[in-house]
């Protein structure tokens, strides 16, 4: 009898989860409390409210790093694209796979419990019983062996509360609700919080009206990196084995410092370069796009420290200056993790603690509940899932065996409050989850076999089809179209 398998999520990682299921003998039944695929890419309707995505939005990872290995883009895409068309992306790789059958739309998960098993036996080991509330309002409820959670972490608002805002008479949105500019007209005199790639596209946005003025509001810096750097896209050049296990650590240094890459600060001028001492102690914060840089330069946007305090129209900041008749307030601050459906059995406060998943997949002391895309990166989120669901099939098709809790537990450590948006340090996450499965390059075996091979995975970008030339999953084509990608890469040269 075929194992069944509950997919709560159609964005990226839930789609995934559909493939490979289908592919490796499972039977999937993907739940999605919205009208369409496609998660935080679908487009904002009546039916859809979890995308935080804004029309002017495009990707910041480079498309060819973007892809499903099994599903890329032809190669005169633009190198970043329109969250439509990313989007679209995502439809076609459903139509392409026929998985729209497979796949029950308005169904909003409302619990996921284990059943029930006499003590001493781990939490789901007999499977797991997922209800979820249909379009009318009726609760269904199905028995699975699997469930596999990829609900995305962008989408509940982290809320500040700013003292005096209850005197405030404009707006404060968050910018979950920020969809266009042109929704906001009216306001005219705007502050935006927040240094992150939101805050930055949103009070860039803004910018560009005429006769509005904008402020921008940072608590801590941040790296602003351009879309392209050296004429190649930023997530190509910065994307490489050789760069990040950081043999030439330098050259890092040097790399940053001369490139077009700047820290934005709260103190003036606001936009630097960084120097010796920011390599030692760099901003945590990444914004992608130097947009903002031009309009900071041209006065287009003024920046300011954290808020002190709101009185009626007038916003403080904490070096004493002041802003009048404010008319919005936009709170860029991220986002919350919401497991509303999980008990705290399994999982504790999870908005402000790490999920503590080990290899940010799998909970420690529980059986047949996965997390798929549940973890920041500074990579592409859709190659991080496909290497998640490549390790979760080899751990189902008894391929690879996870350790024992104790194990696990050693390696996740005690979950750390305030680290709700976990960052995995990309290529190492990548060759750790394929390493079990045979197919993280053995670069020492390469250089003898296939040099000019070894080269290209050593010196140019990582790109996902690296882990696709051996071991479990591998693809016959996976060399072929690598080099094809080098090849590309080098003749690359955007203006
Ligand atoms: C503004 C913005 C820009 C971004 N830009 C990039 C980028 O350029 N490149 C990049 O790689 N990543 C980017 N991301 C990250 C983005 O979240 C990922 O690319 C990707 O969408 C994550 O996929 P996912 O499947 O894990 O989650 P999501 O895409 O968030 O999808 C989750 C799905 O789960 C559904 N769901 C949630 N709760 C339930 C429930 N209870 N029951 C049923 N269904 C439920 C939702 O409706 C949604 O369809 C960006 C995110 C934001 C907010
Ligand atoms: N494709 C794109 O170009 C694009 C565009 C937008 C977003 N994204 C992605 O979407 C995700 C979310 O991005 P985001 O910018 O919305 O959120 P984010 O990266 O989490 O940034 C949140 C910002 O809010 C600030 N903040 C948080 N709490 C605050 C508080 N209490 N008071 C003042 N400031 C506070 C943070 O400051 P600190 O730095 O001090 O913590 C940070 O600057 C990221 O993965 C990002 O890469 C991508």
């Amino acid at each position: 009898m075929k194992r069944s398998i509950a997919i709560i999520g159609a964005g990226p990682g839930g789609l995934r989860v559909l493939k490979d299921s289908i592919e490796n003998g499972l039977e999937p039944t993907l739940l999605e409390r919205g009208s369409s695929v496609g998660g935080q890419w679908s487009p904002r309707n009546k039916e859809n409210h979890h995308s935080s995505t804004y029309e002017s939005l495009i990707t910041n990872v480079s498309t060819e790093m973007s892809c499903f290995s099994d599903f890329p883009l032809p190669f005169n895409t633009p190198d970043n694209i329109k969250a439509k068309d990313f989007y679209k992306y995502f439809e076609d790789f459903v139509k392409t796979f026929n998985l729209e059958n497979f796949i029950r739309f308005k169904s909003n998960v409302i619990d996921i419990t284990p059943i029930e098993v006499p003590s001493k036996i781990k939490i789901g080991s007999k499977g797991w019983s997922v209800t979820w509330k249909t379009e009318n309002g009726n609760l269904e409820r199905g028995i699975f062996d699997f469930v596999a959670i990829a609900i995305g972490f962008n989408s509940k608002p982290n809320l500040i509360h700013i003292n005096g805002e209850e005197t405030f008479t404009g707006r404060i949105i968050h910018s979950h609700d920020f969809i266009c500019s042109s929704y906001f007209e009216k306001e005219k005199n705007v502050v935006v919080v927040g240094s992150g790639s939101s805050g930055c596209d949103i009070a860039n946005e803004l910018s560009n009206i005429e006769d509005k003025k904008v402020s921008l509001s940072i608590r801590n810096s941040a790296f602003i990196y351009p879309r392209v750097i050296n004429h190649k896209p930023l997530g190509q050049i910065t994307f490489k084995r050789y760069l990040h296990y950081r043999l030439i650590k330098f050259w890092n240094f040097f790399f940053t410092i001369k490139k077009n890459i700047y820290i934005l600060k709260a103190t003036f001028p606001y936009i630097f370069k960084p120097t010796l001492r920011d390599f030692f102690n760099p901003p945590k914060r990444v914004a992608i796009g130097t947009d903002i840089i031009k309009s900071i330069s041209e006065k287009k946007i003024s920046i300011f420290p954290a808020i002190k305090k709101i009185n009626n129209r007038e916003v403080e900041f904490t070096d004493g200056s002041k802003l009048s008749d404010v008319d919005l307030i936009v709170t860029a601050t991220g986002f919350l993790r919401d497991l509303p459906f999980l008990s705290k059995e399994i999982i504790t406060t999870p908005a402000k603690t790490s999920l503590g998943l080990y290899n940010s997949i799998y909970p420690i002391n529980t059986s047949n509940l996965f997390f798929i895309g549940m973890v920041g990166s500074r990579g592409s989120i859709v190659s991080l899932v496909e290497f998640q669901v490549r390790h979760l099939m080899a751990v189902l098709n008894g391929i690879v065996q996870l350790p024992t809790d104790i194990e696990m537990k050693k390696e996740v450590g005690i979950p750390q409050i305030g680290k709700s948006n976990d960052l995995v340090d990309t290529i190492s996450y990548y060759d750790k989850l394929m390493k079990p499965l045979g197919a993280t390059p053995n670069f020492f075996k390469l250089l003898f076999s296939d040099p000019y091979l070894a080269y290209c995975c050593w010196f140019k970008p990582c790109h996902i089809l690296q882990w696709r030339l051996t071991g479990y999953g591998k693809f016959e084509r996976a060399k072929k179209d690598l080099l094809e990608f080098c090849d590309r890469y080098n003749n690359l040269h955007f203006t």
